[in-house]
């Protein structure tokens, strides 16, 4: 970048970035007329249905597939090879592990019914009988013989113990959070299709490039044979990172039957066949001086996942960056069990490891007599506690201060001093954090002669906008209204992005999009034979050297330009990270422990906003799960087998629209991160949750006294610690 000149993005004129511009798939969407994964109808489409394990541990030893194949318009029980044991992991790039006959856990994937119409193949499949050999199976987290310390995430910085002792202010308290699922609305679908020896797959997925090799993968062919469509995803938030049983089931039947096959799966197997949130135990130690500042921080947890798969939650992520200590300790632990398999959820890490952190940061304000705003603050440290790095853009303290005011903060109350009918009331705070992440990103834009201007790569949008955002940073950077800007993704023969997963997608491709345009931008300043900072676009007009000239005028042949962006040195040479404060007002009610979130505002730093309404919408969502994580989500594994009892959306509890408030997301404006990327920009949709449960949690205490560390904190966890009232 120039050092001489502010960044493009704050010298170009058309005024559509950053505004909250509706989404152009917004009509599509609400007419019902947006195509989704499983809505197309193929000429000779078949149906498969997911036959699930009813065993934990053990293998298949047989399988009575001729007397389904028997039953009314059923055409095949396949099993072996299509089926594999999990969905890929974010960025797995490769296939997942096939271990069939062998199970790793009940409801993974055995067997793939296909059938003329669903109901038939549900029946079938329903009615299909498999036998198996039994093998005891471990599926308690606490008591797994099996603990692996991945030895990247064990850090021993100072003298903790020493710390702990010698610190008038210390505090050792343990927490632990329900394991989640990410509940996309739109369950896993595909439609497999092969043409000409090349497999069309219409699919719900989040990154593209890597799903197209991880079904390449599993299919032995070359990733030149495999096109996935996903033009519209309806929620992923993690679970569709990685390809998942059933776009892999439905290619090899579709490559073996030679026709086009459909397969979606039910609800419940969208919890047990694709990715859970594990289960987290967190160890705090906190330690601080008389003036509040801290002298020691640990952060202990242990997490699960089945034998051998490489993902493990990174719950201590944020901790290790957020708040300052010289004497700190990290250790991470894997329970190896036979629960379904866990990975990427709603930004893992934070999402739950910061409960953990802002609870015990709250504990250690209690026990210090010291605000818990003010703690917060005098604990950001000058640069990185562990590697001392400079952090870039960081607007923590702003977000805690100005939160602060607009919330009312000052009217908070001590513990359990304002009851109002039934009900204490109470206020709480938390920090947010959630580390920003670069990936690879190509992208592709073309001016033509009729003045519009075509954006093309492989992003997906899941709901989070994508659409908007692009059309608006090639309008903004082409002079463009919004009408003049077409983009087209969720295809993955278009140029190869970042895809969507962890809040790096309107960054990465953001940022490749607004490459391509400054190419774009270049041949119009040769042909305006002026330099491409003395070009000024808008409304359609270049205007430069004392002319102006329609862009209709000006361009003759389509004039394309591709931009590539990579992430670089800058994050090794920096602490880059979005930031924020959360704030909530809650009342518990005096006799039943109820909690009702009463209001909740989340203040964000995240660079430069792209679209206003989409990233305030994104905080919205992010908060929501918050008060979901505090209050009632939570998958419930049987004890016995570790099956997943809840697996439905009503006994699995995402907060419904009366568990909501009123939310007040507000994002500082002016905070252009340089470090970050070309745009200035930083991730957005995993902030909102990271802290949200904390505050939450905090309130509760503030409210009627009661600490709760084990979340989600349900009435039975609050009601007998409650005040006596008379
Ligand atoms: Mo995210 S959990 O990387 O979709």
């Amino acid at each position: 970048m120039d050092a001489a000149q502010p960044p493009v993005l704050d010298r170009t004129v058309q005024g559509l970035l950053g505004t909250a511009m509706d989404r152009p798939d917004g009509p599509l969407k609400v007419t019902g007329t947006a195509r989704y994964a499983a809505e197309a109808l193929p000429e000779n489409l078949v149906t498969g249905f997911l036959v699930r394990a009813t065993i934990t541990k053990g293998r298949v030893i047989g399988m009575k597939a001729e007397a389904v194949e028997a039953m009314p318009g059923v055409i095949r029980v396949m099993t072996g090879h299509p089926l594999l044991r999990n969905p890929a992991q974010g960025q797995a790039h490769q296939a997942p592990e096939q271990i069939l006959p062998k199970v790793d856990y009940f409801g993974q994937p055995v067997a793939l019914v296909v059938a003329e119409t669903f109901e038939q193949a549900r029946h079938a499949a329903q009615a299909l009988v498999v036998t198996y050999e039994e093998e005891v199976a471990e599926v308690d987290p606490n008591a797994a013989s099996q603990v692996d310390k991945p030895k990247a995430s064990q850090l021993d910085q100072g003298d903790l113990e020493g710390a702990m002792r010698s610190s008038p202010v210390a505090i050792d308290t343990t927490y632990t959070t329900a394991p989640h699922s990410s509940a996309p609305m739109e369950p896993h679908a595909s439609i497999a299709e092969w043409v000409d020896g090349r497999l069309q797959l219409r699919g719900s997925y989040q990154m593209l490039k890597h799903n197209v090799a991880e079904l390449a993968d599993s299919l032995g062919v070359d990733e030149a044979r495999v096109r996935i469509h996903a033009p519209y995803v309806g929620g992923g938030f993690g679970s569709k990172l990685g390809i998942a049983p059933e776009a892999v089931a439905a290619a090899h039947a579709a490559r073996e039957l030679g026709r086009p096959v459909r397969v979606v799966m039910a609800r419940d197997q969208v919890f047990e066949m694709t990715m859970r949130r594990t289960e987290t135990t967190q160890r705090m130690r906190l330690a601080c001086d008389a003036d509040g500042l801290m002298t020691a921080l640990a952060h202990e947890d242990r997490v699960s996942n089945l034998p051998g798969e490489a993902f493990s939650e990174p719950t201590a992520q944020g901790t290790h960056f957020l708040y300052g200590g010289a004497n700190r300790r990290f250790t991470h632990e894997v329970a190896r069990i036979h629960r379904p398999c866990a990975g990427s959820v709603r930004a893992p890490g934070e999402a739950v490891g910061m409960i953990a952190l802002e609870c015990a940061m709250d504990e250690l304000a209690e026990a210090a007599d010291i605000d818990p705003v003010e703690l917060r603050i005098r604990n950001i440290p000058d640069t990185t506690p562990e590697g001392g790095q400079p952090y870039s853009e960081r607007a923590l303290e702003r977000c805690l201060r100005e939160g602060a005011e607009r919330f009312g903060w000052s009217q908070r109350r001590g513990m359990a001093e304002r009851l109002e009918g039934d009900w204490w009331v109470g206020m709480g705070v938390a920090a947010a954090v959630r580390t920003n992440m670069m990936e690879e990103s190509i992208a592709r834009v073309t001016l033509r002669p009729d003045g519009t201007a075509l954006c093309e790569t492989d992003m997906t949008d899941i709901g989070t906008g994508s659409y908007a955002i692009l059309t608006q940073i090639v309008g903004e950077m082409l002079g463009l209204p919004r009408e003049k800007v077409e983009v087209q993704i969720g295809d993955s023969d278009l140029p190869k992005s970042s895809g969507s997963g962890g809040s790096f997608g309107a960054q990465s491709c953001g940022s490749a999009v607004f490459l391509a345009c400054q190419g774009v931008r270049k041949h119009l300043a040769e042909r305006m034979e002026v330099a491409p900072d003395d070009l000024t676009l808008r409304d359609g007009r270049a205007t430069g050297g004392n002319r102006q000239v329609a862009l209709t005028d000006l361009v003759e042949a389509p004039m394309s330009a591709e931009g590539h962006v990579k992430p670089g040195e800058t994050e090794d040479n920096f602490s880059i990270a979005g930031y924020g404060a959360h704030f909530a007002e809650v009342g518990v009610h005096r006799d039943t422990g109820e909690v009702r979130v009463h209001r909740m505002l989340g203040v964000f730093s995240i660079g430069r906003v792209l679209n206003m309404k989409t990233a305030t919408s994104q905080c919205h969502g992010g908060m929501i799960w918050g008060i979901g994580s505090a209050l009632t989500e939570e998958i419930m594994h049987d004890p016995r087998d570790g099956r997943i009892v809840n697996h439905n959306l009503a006994e699995y509890h995402i907060p419904v629209s009366l568990d909501v408030p009123q939310l007040d997301a507000m994002l500082l404006e002016d905070t252009r991160d340089d470090q970050a990327n070309p745009i200035q920009a930083k991730g957005i949709g995993e902030l909102g949750i990271s802290g949200a449960a904390a505050a939450v949690g905090n309130a509760i205490r503030n409210a009627c006294g009661v600490r709760v560390r084990d979340f989600p904190a349900t009435p039975d966890k609050i009601f007998p610690h409650l005040p006596d009232v008379t």
